[in-house]
């Protein structure tokens, strides 16, 4: 979700010049923010014309930082600052406590409010764009997805399964592997199988993933539909991936609705509650929010361990002791995953250090005064969760990698990397999960370092600058032999 959510933003932007001297007229005319309560308005910039600040808002910067706009503007204005972005008027929060109040007030104060141009190739029926009613029943799916997937033993043997078979198909490699490719297959081929009982090796996997790729490469780009264009291959790839699970939930159908499969399609065509249009919506939105996020978690984490050596010795004698109460082979269970307490404090420091989800977008549906600043209805809202995570005042040493700080109850009070609210990221357990067991093996497994130099950057959908190329080496005894 996050590489989508944070492309969003770019797309708007892109998105913004399209709209040309439409976007100049409601600018200067319609929103001027004079035309406001000035006076208790936060203090901020509205730049340019037309542009306002968002090219500087989203210039790239290592996801380990807050970025120099914002550092800049918090230095001059304060943590809560006015802006234009994106087209509009903007309150940009860097505050956690108006952050959260924005997260806990959706639908009351504020709304989820994405840029027009990118509905083009998400659909109108989007998890992430739809409010009230409509938001409500289908997240109540995504819901039941997750809940699903925890309580199947089978779930977490296909994680197993799928990070070991990764693991062997290294073998024999003693060289460099990209390992953001490597986790972005591994992430992917477990949400096609929970979602819709797809192996690895069907091509339906393989045709899936890369037209899913062509769909993420178009929510960063100009929305002009235009053949040839990104954009236009997006929508197209969105239309082919819709044709593909659509396909799959007529065969299913001539097998007879029910637990054929076992799988959330089954879950999916057995309710009556949504249309075929809905539940096609559903998997695609699953699929998009749940693997390209996991997988760059698994990266982040990987990244910090890297250069974290005590850390990662720590983490490996937990694993040990995992693996030493277990038969030969005998796959990780739930049980397993509430011991790896200091694997879990790995990845909550990797979520905070790396920053997977920069800000979301929302937009005040009344005007709202909180903490004495004033937001106008209408004006776009942009809670920033990276200024929580690193911000000095809330973490000793933010910028620092630093998994034993989550010893402490508060440091846990002071995060958001999953949001809030009625948006709560309903796969945070699940993203959790599935890095913890691609952990086990690989520490127990092998040795690794960064080839060369490479971090992660927000453009703001985060990404690492080179891949994340890795140097692997076995380690002697392997995890069979434990
Ligand atoms: C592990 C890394 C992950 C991160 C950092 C992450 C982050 C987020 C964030 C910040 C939001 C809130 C968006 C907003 O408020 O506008 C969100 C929403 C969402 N996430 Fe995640 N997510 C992750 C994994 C997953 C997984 C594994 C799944 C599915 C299996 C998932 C499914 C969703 C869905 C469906 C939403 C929309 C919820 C709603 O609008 O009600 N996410 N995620």
């Amino acid at each position: 979700m996050v590489g989508l959510l944070s492309s969003l933003c770019l797309s708007l932007w892109s998105g913004l010049i399209a709209l040309g001297f439409v976007s100049l007229y409601f600018l200067f005319v319609k929103h001027d923010p004079n035309t406001k309560d000035n006076k208790s308005l936060p203090h901020g910039s509205m730049g340019w014309p037309l542009l306002g600040e968002t090219l500087a808002f989203l210039r790239p910067h290592k996801s380990t930082t807050m970025g120099s706009f914002l550092q800049q503007h918090c230095s001059r204005y304060g943590r809560v600052f006015k802006s234009h972005l994106f087209g509009s008027p903007t309150i940009v929060s860097c505050d956690h406590e108006l952050s959260m109040f924005i997260l806990q007030n959706e639908e009351k104060l504020f709304q989820c409010s994405y840029p027009k141009p990118i509905l083009g190739i998400l659909g109108e029926q989007c998890l992430l764009v739809v409010v009230g009613d409509v938001h409500k029943k289908l997240r109540s799916f995504a819901l039941s997805f997750t809940n699903i997937c925890k309580s199947r033993a089978e779930y977490l043997n296909s994680i197993d399964k799928l990070a070991t078979s990764m693991m062997e198909s290294w073998e024999g490699r003693n060289e460099v592997i990209m390992f953001c490719k490597e986790a972005n297959k591994i992430t992917f081929n477990l949400m096609v199988k929970q979602i819709l009982s797809l192996e690895p090796e069907d091509p339906r996997t393989s045709i899936l993933l890369k037209d899913f790729l062509t769909f993420m490469k178009g929510l960063v780009s100009l929305p002009l539909y235009v053949p040839g264009t990104s954009y236009a291959k997006a929508v197209k790839a969105r239309a082919r991936i819709s044709s593909t699970v659509r396909a799959i939930m007529e065969e299913r159908r001539k097998g007879g609705v029910g637990l054929v499969k076992g799988d959330f399609l089954d879950v999916l065509l057995s309710s009556r509650d949504i249309n075929d249009k809905e539940k096609v919506g559903i998997v695609l939105d699953l699929l998009l929010a749940g693997y390209e996020t996991t997988s760059t978690l698994l990266a982040m984490t990987v990244y910090f361990l890297g250069h974290a050596q005590k850390a990662l010795k720590q983490l490996k004698e937990e694993h040990h002791g995992i693996r030493k109460e277990k038969q030969k082979g005998e796959p990780l269970n739930w049980e397993d995953y509430k011991k790896m307490e200091f694997t879990q404090n790995v990845i909550n420091e990797a979520l905070r250090c790396g920053n997977i989800v920069k800000f979301v977008h929302r937009k005040a549906i009344k005007d709202v005064n909180f903490k004495g600043y004033f937001i106008p209805s209408g004006w776009k809202v942009l809670p920033v969760f990276t200024a929580v995570n690193l911000n000095p005042s809330l973490h000793e040493n933010a910028s620092e990698f630093n998994p034993w700080r989550w010893a402490s109850q508060e440091t846990g009070k002071n995060v958001v990397p999953f949001g809030g609210g009625v948006r709560l990221c309903p796969g945070a357990e699940l993203g959790k999960l599935e890095a913890a067991f691609f952990l086990h093996h690989l520490v127990l497994n092998y040795k690794w370092r960064t080839k060369g130099e490479d971090y992660p950057v927000a453009y703001p959908y985060v990404e690492f600058k080179r891949g994340l190329p890795l140097e692997i080496e076995p380690i002697e005894t392997k995890l069979e032999e434990l």
